[in-house]
């Protein structure tokens, strides 16, 4: 009797250490979470994405970015919708002031609480919504886990606090993807993200203009490539916006890693996947094979990704509207 209960208690401490402790809390989460209780969820985020990107292809980058925003800071909570009436919440942090498709977000929204009301959680949209911009038309597709549900806190200071800035270094973003229990393969992989979409000047024109304060420009940085950067960025710019992936950025493809390992990756960010070893293989390994694993890879990583800090059962709440006021 004493051995059993004592194989009970282990058991117990066992499950907690899993389950409870562990940063990627998947616990609740599963593909086809919506299949009883609203069949149709899918299949409507669906069709208003393909509406959505015939008209305007270009929202697909700034929606798939919003899923990596939300699940950074307090984790894939839907945390990054709400809206603050003081301007205090993760939405008016600077990294967040440059996400688009709210509007977009809202209306798959109103569309599911017709369908079903009160079931379907804004962060699981989020997460629906960067799988099908990236398959629409023909990117990766991968399973989405769903069953998140929303949190009732978003706060300025923690995005800012969680987001990595484009200057970040290599050891500072594996640290930290490292504390989201995301790994330095994960990082490179979802780097891969920036194949599609746009950054502002004010984002890299240090590595053009002032590297180091003395007016120089980022050693790391090809040469040949920054009289290009240079003509559509001039000094102060932080308007003016490129394509990260100059000819296909509307495409999801392999084209990142060429970039990078040509020099030509637009962040520091970005160039700092040469600077690990495991890292760079990897940039290489893509960069040579276009791009043989990627696309699996990376939906292998989003789905991690999907797991950071999620709120599941009876934590948090099922927001009627996704960008209602703090
Ligand atoms: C590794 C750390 C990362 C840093 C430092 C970073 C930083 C940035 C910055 C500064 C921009 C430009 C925003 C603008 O100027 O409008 C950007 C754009 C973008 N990022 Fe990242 N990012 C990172 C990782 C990721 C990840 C993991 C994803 C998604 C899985 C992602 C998806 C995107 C997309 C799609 C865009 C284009 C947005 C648009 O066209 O509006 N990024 N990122």
């Amino acid at each position: 009797m004493a051995t059993s209960k004592l194989f009970s208690f282990l058991f117990l401490q066992m499950m907690f250490v899993l389950f409870v402790l562990h940063p990627a809390n998947s616990q609740g989460l599963k593909v086809g979470f919506y299949a009883n209780t609203c069949p149709e969820a899918e299949a409507i985020v669906e069709k208003i994405i393909v509406q959505t990107l015939s008209r305007a292809p270009s929202l697909a980058a700034p929606l798939l970015r919003m899923h990596f925003h939300d699940c950074f800071v307090r984790g894939c909570d839907g945390s990054v919708l709400l809206n603050s009436s003081t301007n205090q919440a993760e939405k008016n942090a600077i990294p967040n002031q440059t996400l688009r498709g709210f509007q977009i977000i809202d209306k798959i929204k109103s569309a599911l609480e017709k369908a079903c009301p009160g079931v379907v959680s804004c962060a699981d949209i989020i997460a629906i919504v960067a799988r099908d911009v990236v398959a629409t038309p023909k990117g990766p597709f991968w399973e989405v886990e769903t069953g998140r549900r929303d949190g009732r806190v978003s706060n300025i200071t923690e995005a800012l606090l969680n987001l990595p800035p484009p200057t970040a270094n290599i050891s500072t973003l594996i640290k930290d993807w490292q504390q989201k229990g995301l790994t330095a393969k994960d990082l490179v992989v979802l780097s891969g993200a920036h194949t599609i979409g746009i950054g502002h000047c004010g984002g890299f024109s240090n590595r053009l203009y002032n590297f180091t304060g003395k007016g120089d420009t980022d050693p790391t940085l090809d040469p040949n490539y920054i009289p290009k950067l240079k003509s559509k960025c001039k000094a102060g710019d932080q308007t003016t916006f490129v394509e990260m992936d100059p000819g296909s950025f509307k495409t999801f493809d392999e084209d990142y890693y060429t970039l990078v390992a040509k020099r030509r990756g637009l962040f520091q960010s970005d160039a700092a996947l040469l600077d690990d070893a495991e890292t760079k293989a990897y940039v290489e390994l893509q960069a040579t094979t276009r791009g043989s694993t990627f696309f699996k890879d990376f939906g292998v990583s989003i789905v991690k990704m999907g797991r950071v800090g999620v709120l599941t059962g009876k934590d948090g709440e099922i927001r009627k509207q996704c960008s209602r006021v703090l």
